[in-house]
C-alpha cells in the first residue's frame, strides 16, 4: 500500500485498507490509474448539465471550463456552438478528454482547445464571457488555491462575464463525525463501493473507492482516494467578495442521490 496516501484514509475505508495491507494498491482518484476509474463511474453523468447550459445561454463569447476532467461537462457545453477552452491539471484526465473529443464531429471538436494547467494559477491570453467550474471541484482547492483561483478568474472575465461554479451546501458543518457508503454500478459494467468519511470539525472529507465485490484473493486490489474540502457557502461568498467578485445568484441543484445538497453559484466582477 502507498504509505502517505494510505495514512490519510480514516474510518471504515482506512480499516479495510489496513486489513488488505500489501494486497491494496492505493491511488489518487485523478492519477493515471484513478482517472479511468473516475471516468467509468462519473464520466457520463448528466448532473449539473441542464442548469449550467441554461445559465450559459445568458452569456456571450468564449467559455473557459476549469478542471474539465474527462469532459463530462465539456461535451454538452460544446453543443452551445461557442469556442471553449478546457483547462485540466491531470495528464490522465487530459488524455481521456482528448480521446473523447476525437469522436466528435470536426466542427464541434475544432471549437475546443484543451490546456494543461492549474485552476489556482492560470494565465491565458484571452478574456472569457463565462468561466465554469462544475462538479463542486472548488472543494479540491485549499484556501491558498482558492485565492489564486479567484484572482485568475477575475483577470480572465470579459466585461459583464459570469463565473459559474457549483458547490456543496454543508448544513451541519463540523457537527459530528459522519460516514456514508454508496454502491455505484458504472455504465461499463464495473462496480464500486464509495466510502465518504468526515471527521468532526475537520475541514476535509475523504472519499475512497473500492471495487465491489472485494475479492482479496485477486490482488492487487486498486483503491482510489481523494480529499475534498468542506466549507460553508457563506465562506466562499466572503472569500470571493474579498477577491473582488460578487455573488449575483444561487440556485439549488436537484438532489444527486447522495446526502449532499449542491448549489449553482453565479459570480461577477464587483462594480
Ligand atoms: C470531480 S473531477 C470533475 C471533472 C469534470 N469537470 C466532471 O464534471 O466530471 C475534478 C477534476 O479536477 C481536476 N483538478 C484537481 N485539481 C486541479 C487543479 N488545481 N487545476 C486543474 N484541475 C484540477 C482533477 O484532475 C479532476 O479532473
Amino acid at each position: 500500500m502507498n504509505a502517505p496516501l494510505g495514512a490519510a484514509v480514516p474510518g471504515q475505508a482506512g480499516a479495510l485498507l489496513a486489513e488488505l495491507g500489501d494486497r491494496a494498491e492505493l491511488h489518487d482518484l485523478y492519477d493515471e490509474v484513478g482517472a479511468p476509474i473516475y471516468h467509468a463511474m462519473a464520466g457520463s453523468e448528466t448532473i449539473e448539465v441542464r442548469e449550467l447550459v441554461g445559465e450559459l445561454r445568458s452569456t456571450q463569447g468564449a467559455i473557459l471550463e476549469l478542471a474539465a476532467g474527462s469532459g463530462r461537462l465539456t461535451l454538452p457545453l460544446l453543443t452551445l456552438g461557442r469556442d471553449l477552452v478546457a483547462l485540466e491539471k491531470a495528464p490522465g484526465m487530459i488524455r481521456l478528454l482528448q480521446e473523447r473529443l476525437q469522436n466528435l464531429p470536426v466542427t464541434r471538436r475544432d471549437r475546443c482547445t484543451v490546456v494543461a494547467g492549474d485552476m489556482s494559477d492560470f494565465d491565458l491570453d484571452q478574456p472569457f464571457g463565462a468561466i465554469v467550474l462544475g462538479a463542486t471541484s472548488i472543494s479540491l482547492l485549499d484556501a491558498t488555491g482558492r485565492t489564486g483561483l479567484y484572482r485568475s478568474v477575475r483577470r480572465h472575465l470579459a466585461p459583464g462575464g459570469k463565473f459559474l461554479l457549483t458547490a456543496v451546501n454543508v448544513p451541519g458543518f463540523g457537527d459530528a463525525t459522519t460516514e456514508h457508503t454508496l454502491d455505484i454500478d458504472a455504465p461499463d459494467g464495473t462496480r464500486y463501493r464509495m466510502y465518504e468519511h468526515w471527521t468532526k470539525g475537520a475541514d476535509v472529507r475523504t472519499v475512497t473507492i473500492f471495487p465491489r465485490p472485494l475479492r482479496p484473493a485477486e490482488s492487487p486490489i486498486t483503491v482510489c482516494t481523494t480529499q475534498i474540502g468542506v466549507f460553508p457557502i457563506a465562506q466562499l461568498e466572503a472569500e470571493m467578495n474579498e477577491a473582488g467578485l460578487v455573488l449575483t445568484d444561487r440556485q439549488p441543484l436537484p438532489p444527486t442521490g447522495t446526502h449532499h445538497h449542491d448549489v449553482l453559484l453565479v459570480a461577477e466582477v464587483a462594480a
